[in-house]
Order: C-alpha cells, then sequence, then structure tokens
C-alpha cells in the first residue's frame, strides 16, 4: 500500500514524505522539479536512510500521470501538494495558475478513479478566508479570496466536494494551511524560494544570515498590538506531522472534511524579527514600509479541530521555528545546489 506523493520534493512535501518514511510508510513521490532540486531526494535520504519511488511527472500531463499509476500498482492514496503558490505571481500569471493548479489536481483525480486510489488529502490554505470576520478562524468561517493564488485553492475545494458527492465512495481531506515556517532540525531540508523570498520567515532568515541588507515590513498602522500583521506560524515538522495523521483519517472514512493546521497563536512581524534575532544572536535590520496590496491585519487559526478530529496539535513553539529556520539558512546559505 503506497501513498503518492505530489510534489513531494518542495518544502512541505519534503519534510511530510521525512516524517512518513519514518512512520513506515511506504512513499511515491511525482514531481517535475518548477520549485524544487533533485537533491532533495539525496536529503531525504540522509535523514531517514531510506530513499523513496520517485518519478520525474509534470501532472498537467496525463498520460505520464498514468504511467506513475500503472508502474506503481500499490498506489491507495494520495497527497497533493503540487501547485504554483505565490501569490504576487498570480496576480501577474492568472491562466499559468488556474491551468496548471487546476488541471493537474483534475488529471490525479480522475486517475485515482481509475485506479481505485479514491482517497486524498490536499494542501489547502487559510488564503480561502479571504480577510476573515474575526480571528481565530474557524473551518465554518466563510471563504471569499483575493488573489488566483487562492482562487485555485477555493476552486479545488470547490471540486473536492463535488466529487465526493458524486461518488461516496471517496474520502477528501483538506487541510487549510496557515503559515508554515522553519525546518528540519537536521538543517538539512527546509525553504527554498527561487529568487527573493516573498515570505516573511525565509526574508528574515537571509538578512540575519547576510545574504540580503534589511527587512522591509510592510505596514505598521494594521489594528494589530504593535501596527504590524498578526500570522499564524506553524513549525513545518508539526505540519508534516499532521498530514500522517489526515491520511489515516481519510483511510478512516469516507467523505469530505475541512481542517485547520495552525498553532492558534498569532505573532506579528515584529515579534518574529525580535525572536528570530534573540534566538540566533544576529542582527536583523529593518525599516518600515508601506502596506502590501492584498494583506490583512490578522489572521490565525482556531486549532480545535485538528486535535478533535485528527489527534494532532501543534508541538514546537516559535523559538523553535526560528532556531530550524536559521539552521537551515546557515547551512545552506544559497539553498540547495543545483546538482
Ligand atoms: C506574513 C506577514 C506581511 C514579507 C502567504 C500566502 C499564503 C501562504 C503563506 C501559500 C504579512 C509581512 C512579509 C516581507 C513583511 N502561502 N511581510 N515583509 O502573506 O500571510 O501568506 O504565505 O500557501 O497562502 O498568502 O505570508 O510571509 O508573505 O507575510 O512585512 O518581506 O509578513 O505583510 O503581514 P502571508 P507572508
Amino acid at each position: 500500500m503506497s501513498i503518492l506523493v505530489t510534489g513531494g520534493t518542495g518544502f512541505i512535501g519534503s519534510h511530510t514524505v521525512v516524517q512518513m518514511l519514518q512512520a513506515g510508510m511506504d512513499v511515491v513521490i511525482a514531481d517535475n522539479f518548477s520549485n524544487s532540486k533533485p537533491c532533495v531526494l539525496d536529503r531525504i535520504e540522509q535523514i531517514t536512510g531510506k530513499r523513496p519511488a520517485f518519478e520525474l511527472c509534470d501532472l498537467c500531463d496525463k498520460d505520464a500521470l498514468e504511467q506513475v499509476f500503472k508502474k506503481h500498482p500499490g498506489i491507495t492514496g494520495s497527497i497533493h501538494f503540487a501547485g504554483l503558490k505565490a501569490v504576487g505571481e498570480s496576480v501577474r500569471m492568472p491562466v499559468e495558475y488556474y491551468r496548471n493548479n487546476l488541471n493537474s489536481t483534475m488529471n490525479l483525480i480522475t486517475l485515482s478513479e481509475k485506479y481505485n486510489a479514491k482517497r486524498i488529502v490536499f494542501s489547502s490554505s487559510a488564503t480561502v478566508y479571504g480577510k476573515p470576520k474575526s480571528v481565530p478562524i474557524r473551518e465554518d468561517f466563510e471563504r471569499s479570496c483575493t488573489n488566483p493564488y487562492g482562487e485555485t485553492k477555493l476552486i479545488i475545494e470547490y471540486l473536492l466536494e463535488d466529487v465526493v458527492r458524486a461518488d461516496p465512495e471517496w474520502s477528501a481531506v483538506v487541510l487549510r494551511y496557515f503559515n508554515p515556517i522553519g525546518a528540519h532540525p537536521s538543517g538539512l531540508i527546509g525553504e527554498d524560494p527561487k529568487g527573493i523570498p516573498n515570505n516573511l520567515l525565509p526574508y528574515v532568515s537571509k538578512v540575519a544570515n547576510g545574504k540580503l541588507p534589511y527587512v522591509h515590513v510592510f505596514g505598521n498602522d494594521y489594528a494589530t498590538h504593535d501596527g504590524t500583521g498578526v500570522r499564524d506560524y506553524i513549525h513545518v515538522v508539526d505540519l508534516a506531522d499532521a498530514h500522517l495523521h489526515a491520511v489515516r483519517y481519510a483511510e478512516s472514512r469516507k467523505g469530505i472534511d475541512f481542517i485547520n493546521l495552525g498553532t492558534g497563536t498569532g505573532y506579528s512581524v515584529l515579534d518574529i524579527i525580535d525572536a528570530y534575532s534573540r534566538v540566533s544572536g544576529k542582527k536583523i535590520p529593518y525599516q518600515i514600509e508601506a502596506r502590501r496590496p492584498g494583506d490583512i491585519d490578522e489572521c490565525y487559526a482556531c486549532p480545535d479541530k485538528a486535535l478533535k478530529v485528527l489527534g494532532w496539535k501543534a508541538r514546537f513553539n516559535l523559538d523553535d521555528m526560528c532556531r530550524d529556520s536559521d539552521n537551515w539558512q546557515s547551512k545552506n546559505p544559497d539553498g540547495y545546489p543545483e546538482k
């Protein structure tokens, strides 16, 4: 019995594969390296002592993906990470985001039905909540998106609801991530964004390690304790562990369920900068600048359902996240090598 992990060499995917292998699960990765590097497979093997089955595959190529199912007849379900995920880029290239994220998912669903692997854990995002009416955010809150990336996540959620409605044999677990940060404590795998990071933590890590001059703080006039944006940062290893619980949950029942993956605690941009500097002992210069279009004041999860339904809650705190981020960044100042 194998789990197909699409995008399994990416940031969250690779951390999840490590936890799955260490839990004795059988994994088949399908990835096209569009946002990752082949050496991640070596790092996964270094950490776990096991090398997962890997298939170079663009999920938008249905025939190529069908070859994966044919080659691995033991696939009984999937964790679907693969997709384009940069908010700003999605605003500039909406057609590419809709084409890639939707076609790849429809191919996966169609072939999962053909090869009787009708279980899916889907990588969704708190971005589907848009600007929430209040915080903490519960799973029954209204969904509305403010960018093409988030819209693709929301449309896939609707798609999965309709698939499950059409065929009650399906089991789908939709995980809504808040802000995943940090890295595996070994420092062998971590977040390796292309070019200048869009997200706060990798940007802070690069400033702390001398790769960028200072942090641009996007606005300090939000309705928060210090005026800077508040988010629910969750350690990527906690997030990875939650996927193992979600796989077991998907195996235990049919139908669809939606679960927030966050800590339930919000931290501001300045909280993050202070914590990272304190934990790493490194200076982190910053400048207050204008708000980034589309940003919201506060976003953090109500984590109760994940504990109730999955029996999972986040274990790592902000210091752990900063420590592990800095360990990864200082050991891999230029990210993963090309080869
Ligand atoms: C966090 C806070 C910024 C960068 C996005 C996606 C979400 C998910 C996680 C994919 C905000 C501030 C940021 C910087 C800053 N991605 N900031 N200077 O926007 O909460 O969520 O990434 O699933 O879907 O929407 O994360 O890290 O970009 O921003 O001041 O250089 O840091 O304003 O308050 P965000 P982020």
